[in-house]
């Protein structure tokens, strides 16, 4: 049990990769503080959490209202944690820079970027009171690797990896740790959502997967072992760093699908 006697919040928990993350920490022990704007999903989350012996809370909350955010902090604190935040609730949003509105721009930072940087400004003094702490933030291998049509979640992506840094070396000496999980494709409601959305949903799901070396997208379960190694102390010493889970997505140029043709040359 790598969580037993911690508190832990998730935010985003009531849907695919946060979902997956709050129910294998509570698997492991942790007591987890699950938010979300989505209530009934959340019910559904702590109540699957419940059943199976762990122990839950749902709090519904914005991430990107400061007072939202305080009351989930108070929450936590009131349990004596958090000893581990995971922050990756996130918006979907897919357009052309030229046709990305001030209006959707500002959205999608305020929940991916404003969100991540609320929640980890509240749970620092916490964290600093109880010794110490780890904070786990969702960037993505948009931070790193662009297509047409994603600038926006290029842009937050980006700003998660350099802001994480950023607390890593602020908070360092107070044994809090900082680290962010960038994941490529990952099989959850929102990538399920933006392939229904395409011309040929088939078609989208396939070359998204061919994007990756493994020639498949990830799991939330998969992305969820990553998070339980970064929020316990199996990752003691690691701090300020993205730790991808990206199936090779981001290891090279179309991850190996270009066929090598043998050649020697002097
Ligand atoms: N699925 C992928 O392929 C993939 C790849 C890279 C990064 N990510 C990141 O993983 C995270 C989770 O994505 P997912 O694929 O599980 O999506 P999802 O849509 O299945 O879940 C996202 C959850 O965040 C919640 N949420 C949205 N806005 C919120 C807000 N303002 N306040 C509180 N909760 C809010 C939603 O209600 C939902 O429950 C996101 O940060 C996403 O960018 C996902």
């Amino acid at each position: 049990m790598r969580m037993q006697g911690k508190i832990a919040v998730v935010t985003g928990a009531a849907s695919g990769n946060g979902r997956a993350i709050a129910e294998r920490l509570a698997a492991e022990g942790a007591r987890v503080v699950c938010a979300d704007l989505n209530e009934t999903g959340l019910a559904g989350v702590t109540a699957g959490i419940t059943a199976a012996g762990g122990t839950a809370d749902a709090v519904t909350c914005d991430v990107s209202s400061p007072p939202d955010v305080a009351a989930l902090f108070e929450r936590a604190a009131a349990l004596g944690g958090p000893h581990a935040l995971v922050a990756q609730a996130g918006a979907m949003y897919e357009n052309t820079l030229e046709d990305t509105t001030p209006e959707a721009w500002d959205w999608f930072m305020s929940v991916d970027v404003k969100g991540t940087y609320l929640c980890a400004r509240a749970a620092i003094p916490l964290m600093r009171a109880l010794g110490g702490g780890s904070i786990v933030a969702m960037s993505g291998t948009y931070a790193v690797h662009a297509e047409p049509g994603v600038a926006v979640q290029c842009a937050a992506k980006g700003a998660i990896m350099s802001l994480t840094r950023a607390i890593a070396v602020e908070v360092g000496p107070d044994n809090i740790r900082a680290n962010c999980i960038a994941p490529g494709y990952i099989e959850t409601p929102m990538v399920r959502r933006w392939a229904d959305a395409q011309p040929d949903p088939a078609r989208a799901r396939a070359e998204a997967a061919r994007m990756h070396a493994l020639r498949r997208m990830g799991t939330p379960a998969e992305v969820a072992a990553l998070a339980l190694f970064l929020c316990s102390d199996e990752s003691s010493f690691c701090t300020g760093h993205a730790f991808f889970v990206d199936g090779g997505l981001s290891a090279g140029e179309n991850a190996g699908q270009h066929q090598p043709t043998p050649i020697t040359s002097a």
